[in-house]
């Protein structure tokens, strides 16, 4: 058998500001000879989020960091070609932490798979039936409990996380308003993904904006950015408000955190509450949230994007993207096709 080559990205050092292409190193080794209990995964699509800025800096988050030199961790689907574990077979579809990489050895450290539920799209566990969708799910509905005929305000509302917690605020039966980046991104929160409007952070006056779409105020905001947009939908939160915090991609690629909202008094005066968290806090009912967000897909009442990108070489520069707001819904690479 002729040897397999792994084409693999490590992390060759900490980003400062803005993450560059240069922040990672391309290598191609021979695929180690599987050990018991390990399997061989080749990758066939590869995610890339925002979370992973994260684990390039020297910190302690949810997860540890990755290390200089370590191949640079990502989830990935993938189909086992290989194995010396019993609970894994030739052919097999698994999703988890595989790595950006062609191949992965799983079955040590944190790169495991999960097996793929029979016939979904291979796509889908890496975004809408997965991390991005369920993140979506449990944000919204357990924190932001939205109610009927409520208001929902939804930041970077043309992403993966965002696109999916607007659509799930109007399966709720909530008026909702969507922030995105250019016209574009705009006219799809309204005319695909059936919101009732829309705002151009690059454009509009985002604070003068939330007030004019949202005149009762804002009852569930859901925050992907942070930043000066938060600041903007804290100015015009409803009583009782919920917000949610999700995540703040504004401010990963600052050298120096930005300060807080200064408007956090309102959260006091509007007898309001902000909350974070994380997703893998939900683990234990990812089954449940991933069957209810692939029937909704299948029955035509969440529409989902995928933005594909090709080729492990391509790895880095798809990652970039996110960070240009350049992905319209879930950001992808394709590496493998499966057998
Ligand atoms: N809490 C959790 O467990 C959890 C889990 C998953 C994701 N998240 C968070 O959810 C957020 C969305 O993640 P995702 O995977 O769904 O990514 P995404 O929304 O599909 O992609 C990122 C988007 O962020 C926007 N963006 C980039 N720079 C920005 C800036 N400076 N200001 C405002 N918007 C900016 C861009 O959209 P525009 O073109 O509209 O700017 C870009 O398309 C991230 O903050 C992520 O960290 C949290």
């Amino acid at each position: 058998m002729t040897e397999r080559i792994n084409r693999q990205w490590l992390l060759a050092r900490r980003p400062v500001g803005m993450v560059s292409a240069s922040d990672f190193e391309f290598k191609q080794e021979p695929v180690p000879e599987l050990a018991d209990g390990q399997y061989l995964v080749r990758n066939l699509y590869i995610s890339l989020d925002p979370t992973m800025r994260g684990w390039m800096e020297d910190r302690e988050s949810y997860m540890p960091p990755v290390s200089i030199g370590e191949v640079m961790r990502c989830s990935a689907v993938g189909q086992v070609i290989e194995s010396r574990n019993p609970a894994f077979v030739e052919g097999d579809i698994v999703s988890g932490l595989l790595g950006m990489q062609e191949y992965a050895v799983a079955g040590q450290g944190f790169i495991h798979g999960a097996p793929v539920p029979d016939g979904m799209p291979l796509t889908w566990p890496l975004g809408v039936a997965g991390l991005t969708g369920m993140t979506a799910y449990f944000g919204l509905l357990e924190l932001g409990k939205p109610v009927p005929g409520e208001t929902v305000l939804v930041s970077g509302a043309a992403g993966a996380t965002g696109s999916v917690a607007a659509q799930i605020a109007k399966l709720e039966g909530c008026r909702v308003v969507g922030i995105a980046g250019g016209p574009e991104k705009c006219s799809l929160l309204t005319d695909e993904f059936g919101l009732d409007g829309a705002i151009d952070y690059k454009a509009d006056d985002v604070e003068q904006r939330i007030k004019e779409l949202c005149p009762d105020g804002v009852n569930v905001y859901f925050d992907n950015v942070g930043g000066s947009i938060l600041e903007a939908a804290l100015a015009n939160l409803a009583k009782g408000a919920r917000v949610v915090l999700c995540g703040g991609i504004s401010g990963y690629s600052e050298k120096v955190p930005p300060p807080g909202p200064r408007n956090l008094m309102n959260l006091v005066m509007q007898r309001s509450r902000m909350e974070g968290f994380i997703i893998i806090d939900y683990v234990a009912r990812f089954p449940e949230a991933a069957a209810k967000l692939a029937k909704w897909v299948g029955e035509g009442k969440i529409v989902h994007r995928e933005d594909v990108q090709e080729g492990i070489e391509n790895a880095p520069e798809t990652f970039l993207r996110l960070f240009r707001g350049q992905n319209i819904g879930k950001q992808l690479l394709k590496v493998g096709e499966a057998t």
